[in-house]
């Protein structure tokens, strides 16, 4: 699916949260046999933040939410969409986002989960944005957020070292002037077993398996492609160059399917917001957590192009270009 975007809507409050404890490479080494010098190699990850027993998603969740409203001068009760982009919710039903939007007195709001793997929150952030574009819904929060931790087999290094926990919210509203400029994005379901969990729902398995597993290099050629196929056909559809772009935030999988992406792409470093190395793959906070560390550092700020994709379990992968307007 790729389309230019009609009725402008912008995104009018950002904000993440990560649990407090942070999981260092030397610590995982103490679970399989790895070492803190592979990780960072093969992957430029050195910590990622892992939830405690206690946190689900919603509780990681909700500090996320609860900063993007603040900054958009809104609460719960102006909300009317709630859409939580995970494949990690506390539970199958009810939906993480019913859970959230009880707590956050979102009582209006229609409220339901999205499941497209770490490209989750680029999908909803569509969703979002088509149901605003629409006039279905006049403000609409977008969380994305995993807690990967919990789905990971304790004793594969192929995984173990690769993802961290974490969530990131934006709120969406009808604006003056266009956020999003387009988006594009894609499935391709023949992939699915590089990256699956497959005892995780109505498919019976004779030795179901409760924890992901991963064709490491069928992913990597994966990631490598389509990150660069889908950013050249969103940014050719809405008729922008790569030079056009100020900040370009990639999916945070790995530092090296970065580095190969913003190289075919033709994108100066200066302008790629990396924080892999610190938070490791949070699947669908990846996203809204690198967009909260562009604000910060004062490279996304209004006016700037920015151009997000993300890919992931599906296999899918999709592309947001937006004019940062907040
Ligand atoms: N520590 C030490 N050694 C390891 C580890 C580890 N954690 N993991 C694998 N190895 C070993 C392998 O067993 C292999 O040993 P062998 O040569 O004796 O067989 C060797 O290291 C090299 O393994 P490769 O798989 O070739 O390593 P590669 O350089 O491809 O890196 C990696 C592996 C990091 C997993 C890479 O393939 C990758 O990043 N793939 C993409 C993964 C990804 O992004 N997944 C998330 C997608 S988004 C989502 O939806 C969740």
């Amino acid at each position: 699916m790729i389309g230019e975007t009609g009725n402008p809507v912008t995104i009018t409050g950002l904000g993440c949260n990560v649990p407090e404890r942070v999981l260092s490479n030397d610590e995982l080494a103490q679970f399989v046999d790895t070492s803190d010098e592979w990780i960072r190699e093969r992957t430029g990850i050195r910590q990622r933040h892992m939830a405690s027993k206690e946190e689900a998603l919603s509780d990681v969740s909700l500090p996320a939410a609860r900063r993007a409203l603040e900054q958009a001068g809104s609460d719960g009760s102006d909300i009317d969409l709630l859409i939580v982009a995970t494949v990690t919710p506390d539970m199958a039903f009810p939906s993480t986002a019913a859970i959230l939007a009880d707590r956050l007195g979102c009582t209006h709001a229609a409220a339901y989960d999205l499941a497209a793997g770490c490209t989750g929150f680029v999908y909803a952030l569509a969703q979002g944005y088509g149901m605003v574009a629409a006039g279905l819904s006049k403000r609409a929060l977008v969380v994305g957020g995993d807690l990967l931790s919990r789905i990971l087999d304790w004793d594969d290094r192929s995984t173990l070292v690769l993802f961290g926990d974490g969530a990131g919210a934006v709120v969406l509203e009808a604006a003056p002037e266009q956020g999003f400029l387009g988006f594009e994005l894609g499935a391709d379901g023949a992939g699915g077993e590089n990256l699956w969990l497959p005892g995780s729902g109505s498919r019976l398995f004779d030795d179901a398996e409760r924890y992901v597993k991963m064709n490491g290099r069928e992913v990597f050629k994966f990631a490598t492609r389509v990150l660069v196929q889908s950013a050249e056909d969103i940014m050719e559809r809405c008729g922008v160059t790569i030079d056009d772009v100020d900040v370009y935030v990639p999916h945070q999988a790995n530092v090296r399917i970065i580095d190969h992406a913003t190289k075919k792409l033709g994108v100066p470093s200066e302008k790629v917001v990396v924080n892999v190395d610190r938070y490791g793959n949070t699947s669908s906070g990846s996203i809204p957590l690198a967009l909260a560390d562009g604000v910060a550092d004062g490279r996304i700020k209004p006016g700037a192009l920015v151009l997000m994709t993300g890919m992931g379990a599906g296999l899918t992968w999709g592309s947001a270009l937006m004019r940062w307007t907040t």
